[in-house]
């Protein structure tokens, strides 16, 4: 007998099952992982770099701090995080191994080994007791979670009171001429260059979708708030093509 009420969710432009999304998310992430960081600079000319410096300028990370990264991947926010601490401990926890073996294999990884743990988890229960952590990251990773309110309620509940959450994500440009080209861009452009470099057209096709699939930055701001955090804000990024939001835990 088939269950007629079984959840559905989306898969970049496809709707599928809510139970077989994970396992579609770690495929993308397993098949690319091994080129993921030479296929983000391509594929932002450099500038997710610039975007993830601005996460830490917005951040502040200070000294002795105990992060969490949540889809932290190859580790590139977690790097970041504890140069600009100076001291600290950063957790990376991701839902594909291969990618968080791409990151320990990081020159980053190897000096600041003492400071980083790599735990494979899911961003919707999250292995921690409450009141764990002083910051949670999720960069560029929570559009790619089944319930994302889900992973927001997780990220209330692990961090300590007076902690702070921050997400990066691509969002949406509110100017529709900028849209367009922008458009041009993702659907012609980023598909091609995954099958030349990672030689993975469909992944490349998935994440330009589930860009477009993403609530805007209002809607995704009462997500922040509907999780129970306070002085939740937005900055947008390169117009709008990327965004910050930030909440704290008081
Ligand atoms: C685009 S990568 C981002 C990696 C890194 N944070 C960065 O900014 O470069 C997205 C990551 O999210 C991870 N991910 C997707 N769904 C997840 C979930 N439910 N829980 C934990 N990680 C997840 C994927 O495995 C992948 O490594």
């Amino acid at each position: 007998m088939t269950d007629d009420t079984e959840k559905t969710t989306h898969f970049g432009f496809t709707d599928i099952p809510e139970t077989e999304k994970a396992g579609r998310v770690r495929g993308v992430f397993g098949s690319v992982a091994s080129k993921y960081d030479v296929m983000n600079d391509a594929m932002s000319m450099g500038i997710h770099r610039i975007w993830k410096d601005a996460m830490m300028d917005w951040l502040a990370p200070r000294a002795g701090q105990k992060l969490l990264d949540v889809a932290g991947g190859t580790g590139d926010i977690s790097f970041r995080f504890l140069k600009r601490a100076g001291s600290g401990h950063a957790t990376v926890l991701d839902l594909t191994e291969p990618m968080l073996i791409e990151g320990r294999k990081r020159a980053e990884a190897g000096a600041m080994a003492d400071s980083l743990e790599w735990i494979v988890g899911d961003a919707m229960a999250l292995p921690f007791e409450d009141n764990t952590f002083d910051v949670y990251t999720i960069s560029f990773g929570i559009r790619n979670v089944t319930r994302p309110q889900e992973a927001l309620n997780e990220a209330y509940r692990v961090l300590k009171p007076g902690g702070r959450l921050m997400v990066l994500e691509f969002s949406q440009i509110p100017n529709p001429a900028m849209q367009w080209a922008y458009d041009r861009y993702s659907f012609n452009v980023i598909p091609a260059m995954g099958k030349v470099i990672a030689n993975d057209r469909e992944s490349y096709q998935y994440l330009v979708e589930s860009i477009r699939k993403f609530p805007d930055q209002d809607t995704f701001l009462g997500m922040v708030r509907a999780a129970g955090f306070e002085q939740a804000k937005y900055r947008n990024l390169t117009l709008g093509v990327a965004c910050l939001h930030s909440g704290w835990k008081l």
